[in-house]
């Protein structure tokens, strides 16, 4: 019996979800409903990822232990989840005892096969991504290339997993399987790397207390990594008493075992997983599929880049079909997208609005004004079903293939297909001319919401909440449309049908952002979109700040809000063709920050350097004069002209230290 196994990766519970971690989940969960809706037996697991160095900081920021960091944004996970209809069958957490005992299994069968070792570990450290980098990788300064953050030289004594032994196994296996990686363009990218040598790898930390302790090796930890990319078997009951689960969707024949991911961690699991399942002596999975980044300003949306677009308010205002929408029509699956909400607002308007609103609308209610409900009669040949029949098999090739887009794009052919076709027969006309039991009217409408109801079906597996509302629309008897036919002929004849709301009202795309404007610059408000250009005198130090009134006070929660440290400026220079700005780049210990001050009429660049400041480093990032800024630098309003001030750090305060 075939089966079809799809995973998210396990998200870290040091960030909040934002788009890309929808995107991954979206993606993972429209897939696995379609292999549903062809009838197969199918199983969707997604998670989070909970040990390790970055989690145990982010909780010791906050005050609070590890685990209760992560109980917190599972629950942020799991509301997300409900609201997106996110149809997952399980959700590991790496803290979970199930995990421990599988990762123990994993871990003593690569030990059986004398893939360990001890030894020294040396190298350049990037603490975000929790690897370890060869200096050809890294640029001039040493930083990663994933996050540009500086990475540290570590030297420590570690249990060393035998790499180096599976690179020709590896590239065989890639030659054997080019369906292993996805796109093929990420697989020429794997293939390369390997090709150029595999080091062996470290899998054991010392330093880190936070983690799965490291069978036979006291005061050591699992790496994260090895921790982590177990979770795919050790979900499926791998090392438990039962293990029904991982034989049906892991280690049999017919078992489709499929990975969805970023590029960013590509390596991690076309390289990595494999070699340690193959120590293992454990299937592989079939395909690791790499997705490209969200971007936002050209640079891939995420916590450490400071250019976040968390959901929250794109779903309160449009519904999380619409971003579920977006995200697949607008990615070509593999490659690199921008967001921006302009280009969400135009999709809304045009594509769910427009083209699929009315024409739902429209059919529903010619059918519901000639009959009060579904017509009486069928119709099998007409150009709505050949327009079908095209659709279909275009929709189900390009969901094989994840071509998102392309599958949304054909079922965008039928909606085109079902209005030219009412447009051309005109049944306004022949009700006025035939009256309401006119048999062609009848069968005119008949084919116009069969293909409403097969655009419907198809659709279910990308926004099922619209879907199902068709269906309700079109007092379908399946009150799950992914549970129904997908072959012509499933309307049921001469049955009542409701009165329904518009499924997504047009929206004013100026009025809009004129509102968002004017409640973006709110203090505290966690608005989805960065603040726009008009926000950016906030970002200057120069502005003069009026004396707050007696009673304007803050209680320490807000003030806390603010995250304030010490930063050393490493560059400055004047942004051109401006008076007053300067673009600064300051150090703040663990990472360098561009931040752009309204200085320029009091200080010449070259005096700032090796200054050290005090920098707000929680303002969301503006453009001033086109420069990036991400933060802004404290400075003293002096007199009435507010002439700025810096405010001096002494020079034993390192960088990156706390002010409060
Ligand atoms: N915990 C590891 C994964 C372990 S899997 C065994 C991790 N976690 S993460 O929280 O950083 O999530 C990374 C994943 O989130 C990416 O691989 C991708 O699926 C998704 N995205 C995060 N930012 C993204 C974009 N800007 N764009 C698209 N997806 C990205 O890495």
């Amino acid at each position: 019996m075939k089966t079809f196994y799809a995973t998210t990766p396990i998200y870290y519970v040091n960030d909040l979800p934002h788009i890309g971690h929808i995107y991954t989940t979206v993606v993972t969960d429209v897939v696995t409903r379609f292999h549903r809706l062809s009838g197969e037996e199918t199983r969707f697991l997604t998670g989070t990822d909970e040990h390790g160095q970055n989690i145990e900081k982010a909780a010791a920021a906050q005050g609070i232990t590890p685990l209760q960091l992560a109980d917190r944004v599972v629950e942020r996970y799991r509301e997300l989840y409900r609201t997106f209809e996110i149809q997952n069958d399980d959700f590991i957490r790496t803290t979970e005892a199930r995990h421990r005992r599988g990762v123990e299994a994993l871990i003593a069968r690569i030990a059986a096969a004398g893939d360990f070792y001890t030894d020294k570990h040396e190298g350049w450290y990037c603490s975000s991504c929790e690897a370890f980098y060869t200096e050809k990788e890294l640029d001039l300064e040493k930083r990663c290339p994933v996050h540009g953050k500086l990475t540290v030289w570590e030297s420590e004594e570690n249990v060393f997993f035998r790499l180096s032994k599976y690179a020709a196994p590896l590239l065989e296996h890639y030659e054997r399987h080019p369906e292993f990686v996805r796109p093929e363009s990420r697989l020429a990218e794997v293939v390369s790397f390997v090709k150029g040598g595999l080091n062996d790898l470290s899998v054991s930390r010392s330093k880190v207390q936070w983690g799965i302790p490291f069978p036979g090796h006291p005061g050591h930890v699992v790496y994260v990594w090895l921790d982590a990319l177990a979770n795919y078997i050790t979900a499926l009951g791998f090392g438990s008493d039962d293990e029904a689960c991982y034989h049906q969707f892991w280690d049999h024949p017919g078992a489709e075992r499929v990975h969805f991911i970023g590029k960013d961690i590509l390596r991690f699991h076309a390289v990595y997983w494999p070699a340690f399942l193959l120590s293992a002596g454990l299937p592989l999975p079939t395909t690791v599929w790499a997705h490209g980044w969200w971007l936002r300003d050209a640079k891939k949306v995420s916590k450490s880049v400071g250019n976040v677009v968390r959901p929250d308010h794109l779903v309160s205002d449009f519904g999380a079909d619409a971003l579920r929408y977006f995200l697949l029509r607008e990615m070509a699956f593999g490659q690199d997208a921008s967001f921006s909400d302009e280009a969400f607002l135009t999709r809304f308007n045009a594509d769910l609005a427009n083209d699929l609103g009315n024409t739902v609308s429209r059919v529903a209610a010619l059918c519901r004004q000639s009959f009060g409900g579904t017509p009486n009669e069928t119709c099998t040949d007409n150009e709505v079903r050949t327009a079908f029949s095209a659709v279909e098999a275009d929709w189900r090739s390009a969901m094989k293939e994840c071509q998102f887009n392309r599958a949304l794009e054909a079922i965008w052919k039928l909606l085109t297909a079902i209005n030219g076709f009412v447009v051309s027969r005109e049944p306004w006309k022949i009700r006025k001319e035939e009256g309401t039991g006119s048999g062609r009217l009848h069968r005119v409408l008949y084919a116009a919401a069969e293909g409403v109801r097969l655009a419907a079906v198809m659709l279910s597996p990308f926004i099922p909440v619209t879907s199902r509302k068709i269906f309700e629309t079109f007092a379908l008897p399946a009150a799950d449309p992914a549970g129904a036919e997908l072959d012509w002929g499933g309307l049921p004849l001469a049955t009542p049908m409701p009165e329904a709301p518009a499924l997504f009202p047009r929206v004013d795309a100026a009025a809009y952002f004129k509102e968002k404007d004017a409640t973006m610059n709110e203090p505290g408000n966690p608005t989805v979109f960065p603040a726009a250009p008009a926000a950016a005198p906030a970002n200057a130090a120069a502005t003069a700040v009026p004396a707050a009134p007696a009673d304007d006070r803050i209680s320490i929660e807000d003030f806390q809000k603010v995250r304030l440290r010490t930063a050393k400026i490493v560059a400055a220079e004047r942004v051109p063709k401006s008076n007053k700005l300067i673009r600064l780049e300051v150090d703040l210990g663990d990472e360098r920050r561009q931040i752009v001050a309204g200085i320029a009429a009091q200080y010449e660049p070259e005096a700032l350097l090796g200054r050290n400041v005090v920098v707000v480093t929680n303002l969301k990032p503006a453009k001033l004069m086109g420069v990036e800024s991400n933060g802004m630098v404290l400075a003293a309003s002096v007199g009435e002209a507010g002439v700025p001030a810096l405010l001096d750090v002494p020079a034993d305060v390192p960088p990156g230290s706390k002010v409060k």
